[in-house]
């Protein structure tokens, strides 16, 4: 065993490697620092990732680093109405970013998707953005940064792009599938858990942060209602609990009307078979995905463990999500915490919902694949919850693993047992994720960064929208 605070040096160390300079201030951190399997776009900095490392540097004290990062991917943040053919709308922030030099002057190019694999739209990033901005906000305590004209237009495109008259009838947000930490097809369209999470952290930070000019009425109202609405839904409708499957275990179908139970018309034969005993009393969570006449029971650890950290949330929810975690130990942590969704499609699932993605192949990567940048979620929450001792655990089965594999990217089979196939090293969110969790941990104070107040004005979407 090496001594603790060998391996937290030599995370920090890691993390300071990462960083990427742009016409000389630090503005992100690479994706990973190993090239051996080809470099795609992980030497770029992803949004999403930043908002780990945000989180690690915030903890430790450095923000000029936040600050700068936060004014740069605003000035990428698409000012175009889309023209389409793979083009971002108005108010879209980039995936990622890198600096490039162009006739002898640094310059910062991004990618809005149109060079990803799959072409894939970051849907997440603009949120991710706004949770960084917070977290900025509450470590340096400068709410003048977040009052700035730039900044207030810059969350008014964000909520222009999430508050648009669209054909769907829930408060819920419609996304393409792998619009998110999830980048591949992995039956994530629709409505997914991680987006409505980010969505309602999306809301209160806008509620937060707009100013009462007369500019901002419109949007100010707009968010408060959005925000009531979509917290109640996913209370009510995305939540699973004991109680909650034998509801649709028995559910009626096929009703119309306002007085149906069964709103979404979900057939109980959708029920998976390794639910049933799986789901025990005291334990729940919120489902993956619910649409018209589907509900996704795969556990999505990310989007569980922030609903903890917002609004979302319930506190008897949130003891529930925890305990889910604590019951399930040996599925969702096992060797390496942890899960980024859980059970894996397997046979012709995985072939239909994937595309017979080798990626994705059953207990690989995003489909039921160990992340252990989920660590910063898991501290955090427990942290809220009063349960650090469970996240200590996970933390001291990570920490020294981690650092004599070089903090691979994620791992591989049921247990998180091998590092993952593909599995960059020197993977940057791994290493801020850890360090984060760390720091989430040792201080109870680093919470107020990230935590968001439960009691928000929710309301029942029967009610008439105004
Ligand atoms: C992969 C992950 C994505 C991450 C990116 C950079 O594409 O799926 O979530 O942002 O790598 O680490």
């Amino acid at each position: 065993m090496l001594p603790i605070s060998y391996s937290w040096k030599a995370a920090r160390k890691a993390l300071d490697n990462s960083i990427i300079y742009y016409r000389g201030q630090p503005v992100g951190t690479i994706a990973a620092l190993d090239s051996s399997l080809g470099e795609l776009n992980y030497s770029h900095c992803f949004v999403r990732d930043f908002a780990v490392s945000a989180l690690a540097f915030l903890t430790e004290g450095e923000t000029e680093i936040v600050r700068h990062f936060l004014t740069e991917v605003l000035h990428l943040q698409s000012r175009q109405k889309r023209m389409d053919c793979f083009q971002a709308g108005r108010g879209v922030m980039p995936a990622s970013f890198k600096v490039e030099t162009l006739l002898g002057t640094e310059e910062l190019t991004a990618d809005f998707g149109e060079h990803a694999i799959a072409r894939v739209t970051p849907v997440d990033s603009v949120f991710w953005w706004l949770l960084i901005l917070r977290a900025y906000v509450r470590a340096t305590g400068h709410l003048s940064f977040a009052q700035q004209p730039e900044v207030q237009q810059g969350i008014r495109l964000i909520l222009d792009l999430c508050l648009t008259t669209r054909f769907d009838l829930f408060p819920t947000l419609f996304v393409p599938d792998g619009s998110f930490t999830i980048d591949r097809r992995m039956g994530v369209d629709g409505h997914p858990l991680d987006i409505q999470v980010l969505f309602a952290v999306a809301l209160q930070t806008s509620q937060e942060f707009l100013l009462p000019t007369p500019e901002n009425a419109v949007y100010r109202q707009a968010v408060r209602d959005r925000l009531g609405h979509l917290v109640y839904h996913l209370r009510q409708y995305y939540w699973l609990d004991r109680h909650r499957l034998n509801e649709i275990y028995r559910y009626r179908v096929e009703e119309f009307g306002e007085t149906a139970v069964n709103k979404f018309n979900i057939y109980p034969e959708t029920i998976p078979d390794w639910l049933t005993d799986w789901l025990r009393e005291g334990n729940g969570y919120f489902v993956g995905n619910l649409g018209s006449g589907r509900i996704d029971y795969r556990f999505f650890t990310q989007g569980n463990l922030l609903a903890v950290l917002t609004a979302v949330a319930t506190e008897q929810q949130s003891e529930a999500i925890m305990n889910t975690i604590e019951h399930h130990w040996s599925e969702l942590i096992a060797d390496m915490p942890m899960k980024l969704c859980f059970p894996a499609l397997e046979a012709q699932e995985w072939q239909i919902v994937t595309g017979s993605d080798p990626k994705n192949s059953p207990w690989s990567y995003h489909n039921g694949g160990s992340w252990p940048f989920l660590l910063w979620l898991l501290a955090a929450a427990a942290q809220k919850t009063g349960r650090v001792s469970l996240a200590q655990q996970a933390l001291a089965i990570a920490e020294t693993r981690l650092l004599e594999d070089q903090w691979p990217e994620y791992y591989d089979g049921k247990h998180g047992s091998l590092i993952g196939k593909q599995a960059r090293l020197f993977q940057t969110w791994t290493i801020a994720g850890a360090l984060a969790a760390r720091n989430f941990l040792d201080n109870p104070n680093h919470l107020a960064l990230i935590n968001h107040d439960r009691a928000i004005a929710v309301s029942s979407c029967s009610l008439p929208v105004k």
